[in-house]
């Protein structure tokens, strides 16, 4: 026995021996080429009790993966140390998800009684440059009764823009309800991906707090994690919302790797390849070029970290919880193996999934028969069911259809139609529609405006614009089928001909004419980038025309405004011939303050206040444009007052001439020009009682349009506008091809989709 034994204990020795040689042999080899990863290793990485795990290091050790990466933990007073990442407080890190909270800085903007002034703190973070980004789970958070905020990238190379408007009807601020966010007294945007630039700006000079302050001290604005958030009324009456976390609102960073755009761009660059650890996969950052580290499926660790700090196997035995397992548990690399005790069978992974296997061979034969009966039985049974229920299915979609209709108003139309004959109009039909746009198929889509979607079709070999409303209010039905049968009817050079309707949706649906979609917005960037040269007859004229149209549907028995009055709602067809569209939706019921739209920098402040439409809306948005075509300027802008405020100011010290565009500017016709000025000025009256009627305004610019003078100002050199449109169309796509990375357009849209709010 003696000999047998030591025999063994020197094999086991040489073993033990031979798999220490093994490993180190192995880890010089390894750790050779990772040697910088090594010394990377942080040796304090908590501060004020926030884990900071690598790639990120406090600065002071100099240890994180890069200057991108460093933390700094400052005493804020008392010896009580904080992380802080620039100027904002760091309040966790999530290395599996590439996310950081962070406590960002609540904007403020209150009315100061002494100096008779807003006094506002606009807040910036800029995170261009680093590996963080701001995540889109966030949401742009606008709390006040008055309040008009905007949430910018960088000025000049930014490309988004968006605002979000919070009232009280009147400034009455018991029409606010406790956790409800939806615009009064409290609004909430959503950010698109992949910012990395944040600034905050109030638009004071047309909401003007000084009636309210006693009520509403305050107005505030900060983009933050919203899935915790409760809008609370006092919000508005005290200074809760700032005070409550000592200024800040917690906000959700992503954050990633940035020196490859891709996983495979950094795994051809062994030394720089951030995910260290042997288990690890390497994910494409979602939010932005880069790439995240993750451990593999079974392992858990830091995937940025090699050896014990990196990912380790999780043995899964351990964790009944979240790995359960009611037999024979056994630990496997990256999984675990979960058999049934011996003598049973079946799924020890759920309880009581294991069996003794007693049932001898006959039995299970017979079994087996009955089984395949029954099987067959039920079988043909549920073919059955199925069958039953799709035809079910089918009547009730037509049941549905028919619902639709009659909620909006159908029978009412057709009652209508037969009284006054329906000469013009045409009723649509749902299958027609839906397969003219394919179901509604994304490719068909040509816009996305404030009131609904637009979709580009066919019907009966007409191409048509094809548009769906936002619901219409129940009690507005009768006034809204009265509208459609009033619109059809009009036949105006300068308004889109509404051909007709389809009320069986769950939205009606409105079709019009197709027109080209080049837009005075398309039109008028083009002027502004020195791309295109657009005389002052010509933008007297289309002005005068869309004014005449504006005048014609305010005119009509049953008046239709429009809501919604900006350049990128006025077409233009071949010729610069104007044609007003998007309007039609417009539905706004009084009693439940529902809002339908509007467009930073041409809505009303009197709409506002009030959430009022009336004609005078239209008029003050016409105004905006007006100002627009005089001074080639956009309406609104970071580095100076909104357009409006500059041009009234001007007017007033009578040197607006300073703001118009020097490309009209000229002796021979000034005094059309400023007639056309002081036009504008009185669209832009506060309040709005005082403006001229669309009639009013039309009639003055035709008259303008048509002036002798206008025609003899000099014409410049480049005078594209002789081109037929069809021709201007195909040299303006390829410019627009080039002016859409300019985010003008997106600036538009996301502008127009955020102020609306319904109630
Ligand atoms: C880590 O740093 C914090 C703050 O600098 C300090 O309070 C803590 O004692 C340090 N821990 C270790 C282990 O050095
Ligand atoms: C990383 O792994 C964890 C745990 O398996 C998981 O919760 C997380 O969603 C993963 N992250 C990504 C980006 O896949
Ligand atoms: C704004 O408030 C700050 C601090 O409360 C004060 O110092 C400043 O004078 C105020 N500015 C105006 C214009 O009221
Ligand atoms: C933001 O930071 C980047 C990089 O540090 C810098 O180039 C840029 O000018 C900054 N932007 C502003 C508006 O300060
Ligand atoms: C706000 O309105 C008050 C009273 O109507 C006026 O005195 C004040 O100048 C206005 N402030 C601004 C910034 O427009
Ligand atoms: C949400 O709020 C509750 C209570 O204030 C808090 O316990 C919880 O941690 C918060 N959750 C997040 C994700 O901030
Ligand atoms: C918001 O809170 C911060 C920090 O407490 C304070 O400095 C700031 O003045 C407050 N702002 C307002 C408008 O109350
Ligand atoms: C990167 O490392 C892998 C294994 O770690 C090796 O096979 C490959 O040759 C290396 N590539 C370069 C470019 O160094
Ligand atoms: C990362 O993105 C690139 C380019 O978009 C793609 O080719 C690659 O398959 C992606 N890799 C992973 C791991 O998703
Ligand atoms: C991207 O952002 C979304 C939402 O903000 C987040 O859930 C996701 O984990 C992020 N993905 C990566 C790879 O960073
Ligand atoms: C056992 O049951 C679990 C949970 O229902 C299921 O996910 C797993 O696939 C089953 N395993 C086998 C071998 O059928
Ligand atoms: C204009 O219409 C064309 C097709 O007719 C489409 O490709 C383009 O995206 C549209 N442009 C806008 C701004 O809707």
């Amino acid at each position: 026995m003696a000999p047998l034994r030591e025999v063994m204990v020197a094999m086991r020795a040489a073993f033990c021996e031979n798999i220490w040689l093994l490993m180190l042999l192995l880890s010089t080899a390894l750790a050779a080429p990772f040697a910088a990863g090594e010394t990377a290793l942080c040796k304090n990485t908590t501060c004020g009790g926030v884990d900071i795990p690598y790639p990120f290091g406090i600065s002071t050790e100099s240890c994180a993966m890069g200057s991108g990466f460093d933390v700094d933990c400052t005493d804020t007073g008392n010896g009580v140390y904080k992380p802080f990442y620039g100027d904002v407080e760091l309040l966790g890190i999530d290395i599996q998800r590439g996310q950081a909270r962070v406590n960002n800085h609540i904007s403020s903007s209150c009315y100061d009684a002494i100096s008779k002034g807003m006094n506002s703190t606009e807040w910036f973070l800029n995170l261009t440059d680093t590996p963080f980004m701001l995540s889109d789970s966030n949401k742009f958070t606008v709390v006040g009764c008055r309040t008009l905020a905007y949430i910018a990238d960088q000025d000049y190379v930014g490309k988004y823009m968006s605002g979000c408007v919070s009232g009280c009807r009147r400034g009455d601020v018991s029409k606010a309800m406790n956790g409800i966010c939806s615009g009064i007294g409290c609004c909430q945007t959503a950010i698109p991906k992949g910012l990395d630039y944040y600034q905050v700006f109030f638009d004071v000079s047309s909401m003007n707090t000084s009636g309210i302050y006693n009520r509403t001290p305050c107005s505030y604005a900060v983009l933050m994690d919203s899935s915790n958030f409760t809008f609370s009324t006092t919000y508005l009456t005290s200074l809760e919302f700032n005070s409550t976390n000592d200024g800040q609102a917690p906000m959700v960073l992503d954050w990633a790797i940035r020196s490859a755009n891709t996983c495979e761009e950094a795994q051809k660059k062994n030394d720089s390849y951030a995910c260290k650890s042997t288990n690890s996969e390497c994910f494409n950052s979602t939010n932005g070029s880069g790439y995240i580290c993750n451990c593999s499926k079974g392992y858990e660790g830091n995937p940025y970290l090699q050896g014990s700090n990196g990912c380790r196997d999780i043995d899964e035995c351990l964790y009944s919880k979240t790995y359960p397992c009611y037999g024979k548990c056994r630990n496997k690399p990256g999984d675990f193996d979960c058999t049934c005790q011996a003598g049973s069978k079946g799924n020890a992974t759920i309880p009581g999934g294991c069996r003794k296997d007693f049932l001898p061979l006959k039995a299970r034969l017979g079994i087996g028969n009955v089984v395949c009966v029954l099987a067959g039985l039920f079988g043909f049974l549920g073919w059955e069911v199925i069958r039953h229920k799709r035809s079910m299915k089918k009547q009730a979609l037509l049941r549905q259809t028919d619902e639709f209709f009659q909620q909006h108003g159908g029978q009412l139309l057709l009652e209508m139609m037969k009284v006054e004959g329906n000469a013009g109009f045409n009723l649509y039909d749902r299958q027609e529609i839906e397969t003219a746009t394919n179901n509604f198929n994304k490719a068909h889509i040509v816009g996305e405006g404030g009131q609904g979607t637009v979709y580009r079709a066919v019907l009966g070999g007409v191409a048509v614009a094809i548009k769906m409303c936002k619901e219409i209010d129940e009690s507005r039905k009768m006034e809204f089928v009265q509208e459609l049968v009033i619109l059809c009817r009009v036949n105006h050079p300068n308004i889109v001909k509404l051909l007709g309707c389809c009320l069986q949706f769950e939205a009606p649906i409105l079709v019009y004419e197709f027109v080209q979609n080049k837009t005075l917005q398309e039109l008028m960037d083009l002027q502004r980038s020195r791309r295109f040269y657009v005389t002052l007859g010509t933008r007297l004229r289309i002005a005068a025309e869309s004014a005449g149209a504006l005048a014609h549907l305010h005119s009509l028995p049953h008046p239709v405004l429009h809501g919604d009055v900006k350049p990128a709602n006025i077409l233009l067809a071949e010729g610069l011939v104007a044609k007003v569209s998007d309007f039609g939706c417009s539905t706004i019921d009084e009693n439940t303050q529902a809002v339908p739209k509007g467009t930073p920098g041409y809505i009303d402040p009197d709409y506002l206040l009030e959430y009022e439409l009336t004609a005078k809306n239209d008029i003050y948005s016409f105004g905006v444009i007006l100002v627009e075509l005089l001074t080639g300027m956009k309406p609104l802008s970071k580095e100076r007052k909104s357009l409006t405020s500059l041009f009234l100011e001007a007017m007033a010290d009578g040197t607006v001439r300073e703001l118009l565009d020097s490309d009209i500017v000229d002796e021979a016709c000034m005094r059309v020009i400023h007639r056309a000025a002081v036009l504008a000025s009185q669209c832009l009256v506060v309040p709005g009682m005082a403006r001229p009627t669309m009639a009013l305004v039309a009639e003055e610019l035709k008259y303008l349009a048509l002036a002798d003078e206008v025609h003899q100002c000099p014409q410049p050199p480049f005078v594209l506008e002789g081109m037929s449109f069809m021709d201007m169309g195909s040299t303006v796509s390829i410019w627009y091809d080039e002016s859409r990375t300019s985010g003008v357009y997106s600036l538009e849209n996301k502008a127009v989709l955020s102020t609306e709010f319904s109630r």
